[in-house]
């Protein structure tokens, strides 16, 4: 009896001279005028095809021949043997074939290679066969187990905080809608909307982020993390932007700025370091077909601790840098992708931890500094992604969080409790938020954070 094998296992410690079951997708096929053909088989388990080596004396062997084109499906059962080509350890002898589904070589539109990442887009069902799609799928997915190792080692409780919600995390307003209203009617009535006819009552969104939902787990159950979907309605059309992206948020009582910042350095470069030992076939894909320099700038930041610099500091040295940026830099103004490329790419060559922010352009949770400027907002910030991870330790004093919500134009009422946790048990609390695929696009050198997740929404896309 053969046993059904995976390709990837099958590459590594094949049974070599047993006969095995491989199932998969035709790659390519290249007929010899000796009667025999080799076919490519992938089945997403790695980077690399499996060799099957079929020759005449398999039973229907000019039928076969015609329906294994590129993006078919079949069953192979054979032996694995030692193979006599370069580049391969192993390959199949076929004894016997079975083909699931054909696939039209005139029509399958991944019958050519080398089609261009913005076409690939169009037909996001089927880049994912893609060498490159394919090794994107296996290292989010080794991120994401990464993730949860990190924080499952040291304690974290794996919290889901709600994906539709009534709260403004971030307090922007950048905000998508969830209604069961029929707009369309009540647009055609031209009455002013009654939430209150609403599915829950009043208005909801989708979340901008799980941290507020999250601090109040940081409050009873101590140490934990949200990790989900997160979705924002900004009309940014950047290739570091997503409308629906995934967050990662640990939240820790007790935790102050520093700890807060040491417990994201080792996060990023735990999780870097489970990829790179976890995927090497796929990252030394990227690194020759992508970005050579993926592999450097990977270890680099696993093996060296960050800078740690205040946004007063970093503004001094980019005012003085001698750059021609296209944004103005000036203490009170955010930060721009240029400007953190330029700290990370050219300046110091290695993530940077940015400080004690401007009140003025940080969110209504963080932490009041007694200079009355400033905030405990921390940025990472690392090559070619830029900012990856956002955080801060929170606002625990009760009258200085209700002030900060006025100063900030926000209604104390709607974060009522919110603010019940600084008046039942306040505690000192600190936590970050981590954009899975600014990671990626880190990890991966992909130039777009569109090819970074399997199914991109931007502005006007929202495709399948
Ligand atoms: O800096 P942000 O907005 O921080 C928060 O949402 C906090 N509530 C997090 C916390 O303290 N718990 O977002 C955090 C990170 C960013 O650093 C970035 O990596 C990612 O989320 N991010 C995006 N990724 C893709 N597309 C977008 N539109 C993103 N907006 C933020
Ligand atoms: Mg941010």
């Amino acid at each position: 009896m053969s046993q059904r094998i995976k390709v990837a296992a099958a590459l590594k410690s094949g049974p070599v001279g047993t006969e095995v079951d491989v199932r998969g997708w035709v790659r390519t096929k290249r007929e010899s005028k000796q009667g025999f053909a080799f076919v490519e088989l992938n089945d997403g388990s790695s980077l690399a095809n499996l060799q099957v080596v079929v020759d005449q004396s398999v039973p229907g062997y000019a039928e076969f021949i015609k329906l294994l084109t590129t993006g078919s499906s079949v069953r192979v059962v054979g032996e694995l043997k030692t193979s006599p080509a370069k580049g391969q350890a192993v390959e199949v002898h076929a004894r016997e074939l079975t083909v699931y589904g054909t696939a039209d070589a005139e029509k399958y539109p991944l019958q050519k290679k080398g089609h261009s990442f913005e076409f690939l887009r169009e037909i996001a069902h089927l880049r994912p066969r893609t060498n490159t799609f394919g090794a994107i799928a296996r290292v989010r997915n080794e991120l994401c187990s990464a993730i949860h190792n990190f924080f499952q080692s040291r304690g974290f409780v794996y919290v889901h905080t709600p994906i539709i919600t009534t709260s403004d995390c971030e307090g922007a307003g950048q905000m998508f809608q969830v209604t069961t209203l029929d707009l369309a009617r009540l647009a055609q009535k031209q009455v002013e909307i009654d939430y209150s006819q609403d599915f829950f009552g009043k208005r909801a969104s989708l979340t901008v982020s799980g941290q507020l939902e999250g601090e109040t787990f940081a409050c009873a159950v101590g140490d934990c993390y949200t990790f989900g979907p997160t979705f924002r309605a900004e009309n940014s059309n950047t290739t570091r932007h997503l409308s629906e992206f995934w967050m990662v948020e640990p939240e820790m009582p007790f935790y102050d700025l520093n700890d807060n910042m040491q417990l994201a350095e080792d996060f990023i470069r735990s999780i870097l370091k489970q990829v790179l030992e976890k995927c090497p076939e796929d990252m030394k894909f990227f690194a020759e077909r992508i970005d050579k320099t993926v592999l450097e700038t990977a270890e680099n930041i696993v093996s060296h601790d960050f800078l740690r610099l205040s946004y007063t500091e970093a503004i001094d040295i980019l005012e003085k840098s001698g750059q021609t940026f296209e944004f103005p830099v000036k203490w009170g103004l955010d930060l721009q992708s240029e400007h953190e490329r330029y700290l990370t790419e050219q300046k110091f060559k290695q993530p940077v931890i940015l400080y004690d922010y401007p009140r003025a352009i940080k969110s209504f949770y963080m932490r009041c500094n007694d200079d009355g400027k400033t905030v405990r907002a921390m940025d990472v910030l690392v090559p070619r992604a830029g900012e990856i991870i956002g955080g801060s330790q929170r606002e625990e004093r009760l009258d200085v969080l209700v002030a900060r919500l006025q100063e900030c134009g926000l209604n104390p009422d709607d974060y009522w409790w919110y603010i019940d946790l600084r008046r039942y048990g306040t505690v000192p609390h600190a936590g970050f938020g981590l954009g899975l695929e600014r990671v990626l696009l880190l990890l991966t050198g992909m130039a777009n954070i569109r090819d970074v997740i399997p199914y991109p929404r931007t502005p006007k896309h929202a495709e399948f």
